[in-house]
């Protein structure tokens, strides 16, 4: 098949790319920095993976439109669009810069709207794909210090809830994908202090498990799927029971 996928550059993109890449597939990479896209390129090459790369910046339309268009007339089609790129910043409100806070929400909601707009077209007149969006587990249960980032994540949700509902009846499937904290550059930018990376001890997920667990979704329809497993039950007791939750685990929410 071929895979899109956007924030291939680093961390979970890159290590899904070349979890994919080794399994057959055709990778289609896309991120600002072409210079790290073309080292995770010479990886999967290394590897004996199929692969190409662009530059992509997810929040400007046209950039996903021009992406888009030269993915499709490549390689024919588009079989997948994993929506991974993405952005935080973890600071309380009052610390939090605007610039910040438009990265988060132009990179992790106007970006996935803007390569989502721009993949649909061809799956549409295909009557086939998959998009597969990259949530997080914040997106279900948010916590201090992450409240843009978290409403950034839950936008996500609703976003890709409703796609999947204008897509009913056609043969273009939408997976979530909610991940717990993962072990990859994107924490050091978000806590730059550290203090987070270094609470979290063994409660980070590998990037390759979060990768395996990726690529197990892009072959399966499941329409939602969580990493920790137990981070279902978690979010389902949270929205049942906000109040109890947030008093009982009070300490679990303070780690950023
Ligand atoms: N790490 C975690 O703890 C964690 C937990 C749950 C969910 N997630 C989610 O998992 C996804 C991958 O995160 P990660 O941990 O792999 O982070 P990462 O290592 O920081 O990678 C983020 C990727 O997004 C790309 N990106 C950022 N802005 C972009 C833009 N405007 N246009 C195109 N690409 C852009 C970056 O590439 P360039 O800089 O080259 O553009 C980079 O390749 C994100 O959606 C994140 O929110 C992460």
């Amino acid at each position: 098949m071929n895979i899109v996928i956007t924030g291939a550059s680093s961390g979970l993109g890159a290590e899904t790319a070349a979890l994919l890449a080794a399994e057959g597939h055709r990778v289609i990479l896309g991120s600002r920095s072409i210079q790290k896209l073309k080292e995770v390129k010479k990886r999967i090459q290394s590897e004996g993976g199929s692969c190409e790369v662009y530059a992509l910046d997810v929040t400007n339309e046209q950039s996903c439109v021009q992406f888009m268009k030269q993915a499709e007339e490549n390689n024919g089609s588009v079989d997948i669009l994993i929506n991974n790129a993405g952005a935080g910043t973890f600071k309380k409100i009052e610390e939090l810069q605007a610039v910040e806070v438009e990265e988060m929400l132009s990179v992790n909601v106007t970006g996935v709207h803007n390569m989502t707009k721009a993949a649909l077209p061809y799956m549409k007149a295909r009557d086939q794909g998959k998009l597969l969006f990259i949530s997080s587990l914040a997106g279900k249960i948010p916590s201090p210090k992450a409240s843009v980032y978290a409403a950034s994540k839950h936008a996500v949700i609703g976003y890709a809830r409703a796609v999947r509902m204008e897509l009913a009846g056609t043969n273009v499937n939408v997976s979530i994908f909610y991940p717990g904290p993962i072990d990859t550059p994107f924490l050091d930018k978000a806590d730059k202090t550290g203090n987070y990376r270094s609470r979290l001890g063994r409660m980070m997920l590998t990037v390759r498990e979060t990768a395996v667990a990726v690529g197990k979704l892009t072959e399966k329809k499941s329409r939602e799927s969580h990493l920790p497993k137990v981070g279902f039950l978690l979010s389902v007791l949270y929205q049942t029971a906000p109040k109890i939750v947030e008093k009982a685990a009070g300490k679990q929410f303070q780690k950023k």
